[in-house]
C-alpha cells in the first residue's frame, strides 16, 4: 500500500506492505537515529515524536502515522559551525548531555533527548522526579542515569532563562582545591548528592569527587572532564552504528534456532524454503565446511577448547543453530524459516550442573574434532579445570581458632546492552570480504573467522562502527559467521541484527555458580586459610569457560589474604570445574567472573565479622592485600599461560573505607537501632552495609595495544587505535593523553577506531585494558612525534626560519618545549606546530611526522574500591528497596573525571540489577522464562537509588599517568554490600542472589525475631 508520512516536515510516499511497523519505515527512508533495541515496545530506542508525543515506533504501525506529524532527532541540532544545515545549533538538551557526560554509547541518546524535549515542552520548569518519570520510558544500560537527569534539568534551567555555571571545559568548573582533613580534592566537597534550594540543581551533582594527587595538577588535559570526543555525533543521532549503513542489494538474515535443549538432527530439508520467492540463500550444516573454533574473542591461542561449529548436525541447547536464511526482507527470511523440514532426535537434556560429571551424564562433545584446552574433557562434561593452592592451606586451617563454611549461588544474568548483535557483510571491489560489525574484539573476529570461513586473513577487513554497549556480550565472535557464509553464498551485503529473543535464547551471559567457601579465623581476627570452591556452568560450549572462573578466584580469593605471618605466607585455595550443560552458553560479561565470587567472598567475610563481633571495617582491613606485597595469585595462574610474580604496587583501599564511610554517614547508622527503626512505618527496616573488592587491569605479557599518531598540515594529529570504544570513553580517555604529551587542545586530535585495515592491533576492549595498556601505547607514539616536532622545531630555529630573525645561540632540541600549539625556545619565542607541520610535509627535507607504538604491560595493577550501600526492607512482604549506592574507589589517576564516574554509576546500577532482580530462569526443557526486556527487568530512571562516585588517586608507576583500570570494578561489590545491608537490616541471610521479596520473606518466616 502507499503511505503519505511527514517526517520532519518533510513529505515522504512510501510504499509499504499493511502490518509494516513505522520503525521499520523510518529506517529505510534513513532516519537513522530511530534505534532498534527490542521489537516490543520495552526499551525505547525507537522513540519518535508523532504530533509532538512520544512513541514507540517498533510497535505502531507505518500506516497508521499518516496524517501525523513525525519528529525525530535529525530535525534538531545541526551544527552551523562545522558547515552543515544552517539551523540554530545543537538543542540546550543536547549541549547538555555532550557537557554533563550524559552520553555513553550513545545508542539511547537520541530516544531520551527526543522524550526529554516532550516534556520540556509541556512542563518548562519539571522536578527531577518528572524528569526521571519521563526518562522511564527508554531503557539506558550505560549511564545509570544519573547525567541524563542532570542534563534536562540544566537544559530546563536554561531554557527558563536562568543562569548556570559553565561546566565540562571549562577548568574553574573543576578546580584543585582542599578539603578539611588538607586533601586535595576536584568536584564538589560537601554535598555532592543533597538537592539544595540555594545552589543551581545541576551545578556539582554529576562530577564526582576526586582525591588528586600534586603530580598531577600541572596536567592539562588529563584529569580533566573533557566532553566525549563522539558526543556530538550521537547526540544528533548520525549514523554512527553497524546497522546505519544499508548497501544496495541488501539480503537480510535470520537463523532457525533449536527448539530441543539436546538432539540430533537426523534430517533436515530446505528445499521449499529455497523455492520462496525472495529467499537468496539457505544454508544448513550440509552447505558449509565442518571447522571448528572457539567463539571466544581471545588472543592465540585460544585459553579454552574449540567445541563450536558454524552449524552442526547436533544441537546443544534451546536457541542453538539450525540453519541460516538470506532474504530481501526480513519477513520473507522469517516466513523460510518455517519453511524448513527438520527431524530431530531427543536426547537427554543436562541441565543440572551437579549432575554434569555423573558418569550417566548425557555426554554434550563427542564430536571428534573437539580440540581440548589444558584439562578440558568433554568425556565428563568437563570445559576447563582449575586447581590452585597457595601456601599450605590445611596448615592454615589447623592453626585456625574458628572455621567457617558457607555455600553460595549466583545466577546466570544477560549484558542487555540495548543495542543488540549486528553486523553486516559485503565483498569490496577487491573480493575482499568486510565485516562491518559491532564488536569489541574486531582483531580477534579477524582472526578467528578466516579458518571458519575459508579466507586468509588478509582478505578479510573488520570494521568497528560505534558500538551501543557491550559489556562482554561483543567480546564474542557471535553472528559475524552468519552474515558472512551468505554474503559468500549468495554475492551479496548481508545484515543479520540479533532480535531482543535471540539475545536472550542465544547470545552469551554471566555464568551461573554454586560456591562453597572456608574460611580459618583466629580470635583477632585473623584469617589463617580462605579456600573457594566453584562449580561452573558455561552451557553448552566452553567460550571463556576457564578464563572467566579462573578471574573468580584470581581477583575475587586475592583480597584477603590474612595479617601478621600470613600476609607474607598467605594459604589460599581455589578449585573449580567449569562443566558443561544444555543450557545456552555462558561467556564473558563485565567483571568476568569476579563479581561471582565477591557475592561469597563479603556475604562470607560479613558473616564471620558478625559472628566474631568485629568490626566489619577493621576486619577487612586487617586482613587486606596492601601495597608492596606480592599478588598471592600472580606465582600460581594467568589465565592458562605462565604466571610470573607481581607485586602490589598502589592499594587506596583504606582512604577509600574513610571517604566512603564519609559520605554514606556509616557511623551514625551502622549497628545503630534506632536509625534503623527511624520510620513512620512499622514494617520498615533500614540497613547498611559494605563490601571491598579488587579487580585487575588487563593481562599481563599477553594484551597488546597499538596506537599511531600522525601529524597534519594544520598542526593537528591523527589518532588511529586499534582500542574499541564500545561507549566507556576511552576514545576520549586516549585522544586526552595524546594532547597532553603533544601539547594541543583536545579538539586537535582526530581519533578513529577501528579498522582491521588500517588500524594498528589491539586485542580489543575487555579485561578493563584499555586506558592503561593502549593508553601507554598511545603516550609512546605521542612521545616519538613529539621527539621529531622538537628536532623539526630546534633546526628550523637554528636556520633562522619562523621566528623572524637568527638566535644568537644555537638551540638545542632539549630546549625545546612543546605546549598550547607551540614549541617554544626557552627566551619565550616560538614556532607554531602548524609552522612545523608545513615545513616538515612541504618546505624542506620534507617527511610526514608520525609514529606508531604499541604497549605490552608486565603487570596488571588492580584497582581497589569501598562499596557501601543502604537499604530499606519492607518485613512483611520482604521487599527490599535499596536508597544509596557509594562507591569510593581507588583507579590510579583518573584522566576524564566524567567519562570515569559514568563507567562507576553504569556499572553500579548494571550490578543492582545481579543483586535484586536480574535472573535467567529455565524450565526442565531447558527453554528459557525471560525473552524479552519485559520480564528480564533492568533499572528504570525512575526507580534509581541515588549514587554517588568518589575517586582516591593513586599514581600506578608501571603507566606513565599512573592509571588502572575502572570499567569493571563497579560490578563487584554492589550485589554483596546490599546482602549485607538486608542482613543488617532485618537479619535476613540471602546467600542466592538475586534478593528476591520471596527470599527475603522466607528467611523471615524463618527467623522473625531477627528483624
Ligand atoms: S525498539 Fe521499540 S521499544 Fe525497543
Ligand atoms: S548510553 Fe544509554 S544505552 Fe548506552
Amino acid at each position: 500500500m502507499e503511505i503519505r508520512l511527514e517526517i520532519n516536515q518533510f513529505q515522504h510516499v512510501v510504499n509499504i506492505n499493511p502490518g509494516e511497523k513505522l520503525l521499520t519505515v523510518l529506517r529505510c527512508l534513513g532516519y537513522y537515529s530511530v534505534k532498534h533495541g527490542c521489537e516490543s515496545g520495552e526499551c525505547g530506542a525507537c522513540a519518535v515524536l508523532l504530533d509532538g508525543r512520544p512513541l514507540n515506533s517498533c510497535v505502531f504501525l507505518a500506516a497508521q502515522a499518516e496524517g501525523h506529524l513525525i519528529q525525530t532527532i535529525e530535525s534538531i541540532g545541526q551544527r552551523p559551525e562545522k558547515g552543515w544545515k544552517v539551523t540554530s545549533g545543537l538543542h540546550p538538551l543536547q549541549e547538555a548531555f555532550v557537557e554533563l557526560g550524559a552520553i555513553q554509547c550513545g545508542y539511547c541518546t537520541p530516544a531520551q533527548v527526543l522524550v526529554a524535549k516532550e516534556l520540556l515542552d509541556r512542563n518548562p520548569n519539571p522536578s527531577e522526579a518528572e524528569v526521571r518519570d519521563a526518562l522511564s520510558g527508554v531503557l539506558c544500560r550505560c549511564t545509570g542515569y544519573l547525567k541524563p537527569v542532570q542534563a534536562v534539568l540544566r537544559a530546563a534551567a536554561l531554557m527558563r532563562g536562568e543562569s548556570i555555571e559553565p561546566l565540562a571545559g571549562d577548568q574553574s568548573a573543576f578546580p584543585i582545591g582542599e578539603d578539611q582533613s588538607g586533601d586535595l580534592i576536584r568536584g564538589d566537597v560537601t554535598q555532592p548528592h543533597a538537592p539544595s534550594p540555594q545552589l543551581p540543581v545541576t551545578s556539582t551533582r554529576v562530577f564526582p569527587k576526586v582525591l588528586v594527587l600534586p603530580q598531577t595538577e600541572r596536567l592539562h588535559t588529563v584529569g580533566k572532564p573533557e566532553p566525549k570526543v563522539d558526543a556530538i555525533k550521537l547526540v544528533q543521532g548520525k549514523p554512527a552504528f553497524a546497522a546505519d549503513f544499508e548497501p544496495r542489494n541488501l539480503l537480510y538474515a535470520r537463523v532457525l534456532h533449536s527448539p530441543y535443549a539436546h538432539a540430533c538432527i537426523t534430517q533436515i530439508n530446505a528445499s521449499k524454503a529455497r523455492q520462496l520467492t525472495g529467499v537468496a540463500a539457505v544454508l544448513t550444516w550440509q552447505d558449509i565446511p565442518r571447522v571448528v573454533y572457539s567463539t571466544a574473542g581471545q588472543s592465540d591461542p585460544i585459553p579454552g577448547p574449540l567445541d563450536t561449529f558454524s552449524l552442526d548436525n547436533k544441537v546443544r541447547f534451546v536457541g542453538d543453530r539450525v540453519a541460516f536464511v538470506a532474504a530481501e526482507s526480513e519477513a520473507i527470511a522469517e516466513q523460510a524459516l518455517k519453511l524448513i523440514e527438520v527431524t530431530y532426535a531427543p536426547l537427554p537434556a543436562l541441565l543440572d550442573p551437579r549432575q554434569a560429571m555423573h558418569p550417566d551424564a548425557p555426554r554434550i562433545h563427542d564430536e571428534p574434532e573437539y580440540v581440548n584446552f589444558a584439562d578440558s574433557d568433554p568425556s565428563r562434561n568437563l570445559a576447563a579445570e582449575i586447581r590452585i593452592d597457595i601456601g599450605d592451606v590445611e596448615r592454615g586451617f589447623a592453626e585456625a581458632d574458628y572455621i567457617f563454611e558457607g555455600e553460595y549461588q549466583v545466577p546466570k544474568v544477560q549484558q542487555a546492552h540495548i543495542e543488540p548483535h549486528v553486523a553486516l557483510t559485503y565483498w569490496d571491489e577487491d573480493d575482499r570480504l568486510v565485516i562491518r560489525t559491532s564488536t569489541q574484539v574486531p582483531f580477534h573476529v579477524r582472526r578467528q573467522l578466516a579458518p571458519v570461513l575459508g579466507l586468509p586473513v588478509k582478505r578479510i577487513r573488520v570494521i568497528k562502527p560505534r558500538i551501543g554497549g557491550g559489556f562482554g556480550g561483543k567480546q564474542e565472535v557471535l553472528i559475524e559467521d552468519v552474515a558472512a557464509h551468505l554474503t559468500i553464498a549468495t554475492g551479496r551485503p548481508v545484515l543479520y541484527e540479533y532480535s531482543r529473543e535471540e539475545e536472550f535464547i542465544a547470545a552469551r551471559s554471566r555464568h551461573p555458580m554454586l560456591i562453597r567457601m572456608k574460611t580459618g579465623v583466629k580470635k583477632d581476627g585473623t584469617i589463617t586459610a580462605n579456600e573457594m570452591r566453584v562449580l561452573s556452568d558455561t552451557g553448552a560450549y566452553g567460550c571463556h569457560a576457564l578464563t572467566v572462573t579462573g578471574n573468580t578466584g584470581h581477583k575475587a580469593m586475592a583480597l584477603y589474604v590474612g595479617d601478621g605471618p600470613y600476609r607474607q605466607k598467605p594459604n589460599i585455595r581455589f578449585y573449580a570445574d567449569i562443566v558443561y550443560t544444555n543450557h545456552p552458553p555462558a561467556g564473558a560479561y563485565r567483571g568476568y567472573g569476579v563479581p561471582q565470587g565477591y557475592w561469597a567472598v563479603e556475604r562470607h567475610i560479613e558473616k564471620i565479622a558478625r559472628k566474631l563481633n568485629l568490626d566489619p571495617l577493621e576486619f577487612r582491613l586487617k586482613n587486606a592485600i596492601r601495597p608492596g606485597e606480592l599478588h598471592p595469585f600472580s606465582t600460581a595462574w594467568s589465565e592458562g599461560r605462565e604466571p610470573r610474580p607481581e607485586i602490589i604496587a598502589t592499594n587506596g583501599l583504606e582512604q577509600c573505607v574513610q571517604q566512603g564511610k564519609a559520605a554514606i554517614g556509616w557511623d551514625q547508622k551502622y549497628a545503630n537501632p534506632e536509625w534503623r527503626r527511624a520510620t513512620r512505618k512499622p514494617y520498615l527496616r533500614r540497613g547498611i552495609g559494605v563490601a571491598m573488592v579488587m579487580q585487575g587491569t588487563a593481562i599481563p605479557y599477553l594484551d597488546m595495544g597499538g596506537a599511531s599518531v600522525k601529524m597534519n598540515d594544520d598542526g593537528s594529529f591523527n589518532l588511529l587505535v586499534g582500542a574499541t570504544d564500545l561507549g566507556t570513553g576511552s576514545d576520549t580517555v586516549l585522544a586526552q593523553m595524546a594532547a597532553e604529551v603533544l601539547g594541543v587542545p583536545l579538539e586537535d586530535i582526530v581519533v578513529y577506531s577501528s579498522d582491521t585495515d588500517f588500524t594498528p592491533f589491539d586485542k580489543g576492549a575487555y579485561a578493563s585494558s584499555t586506558t592503561y595498556i593502549s593508553g601507554a601505547a598511545v603516550v609512546k607514539a605521542a612521545q616519538q612525534v613529539l621527539e621529531r616536532i622538537k628536532l623539526r622545531a630546534a633546526q628550523m630555529i637554528n636556520a633562522g626560519l619562523g621566528l623572524g630573525q637568527k638566535i644568537d645561540q644555537e638551540v638545542e632540541v632539549g630546549d625545546i618545549q612543546v605546549a598550547e600549539r607551540r614549541a617554544f625556545v626557552p627566551d619565550g619565542r616560538y614556532l607554531t606546530l602548524e609552522m612545523v607541520a608545513r615545513h616538515a610535509l612541504h618546505q624542506q627535507d620534507q617527511e610526514q611526522i608520525m609514529a606508531v607504538a604499541s604497549h605490552v604491560s608486565s603487570v596488571a595493577p588492580p584497582p581497589f574500591a569501598a562499596q557501601f550501600a543502604e537499604v530499606t526492607v519492607d518485613i512483611e512482604t520482604g521487599q527490599v528497596m535499596v536508597d544509596n549506592l557509594v562507591m569510593a574507589v581507588d583507579s590510579g589517576v583518573i584522566v576524564n573525571p566524567l567519562t570515569a564516574s559514568g563507567q562507576i554509576e553504569g556499572g553500579m546500577t548494571q550490578a543492582l540489577g545481579y543483586a535484586v532482580c536480574e535472573e535467567m530462569v529455565y524450565d526442565d526443557k531447558g527453554r528459557a522464562r525471560e525473552r524479552n526486556l519485559r520480564d528480564y527487568h533492568i533499572f528504570q530512571a525512575n526507580e534509581m537509588p541515588q549514587l554517588e562516585t568518589i575517586f582516591i588517586e593513586t599514581y600506578e608507576p608501571s603507566h606513565p599517568f599512573g592509571v588502572k583500570a575502572v570499567a569493571e570494578i563497579p560490578m563487584d561489590g554492589v550485589a554483596p554490600a546490599v546482602g549485607n545491608a538486608v542482613l543488617d537490616a532485618c537479619g535476613a541471610q540471602i546467600d542466592d542472589n538475586p534478593i528476591l521479596p520471596e527470599k527475603v520473606w522466607r528467611a523471615l518466616k524463618l527467623s522473625p525475631e531477627s528483624a
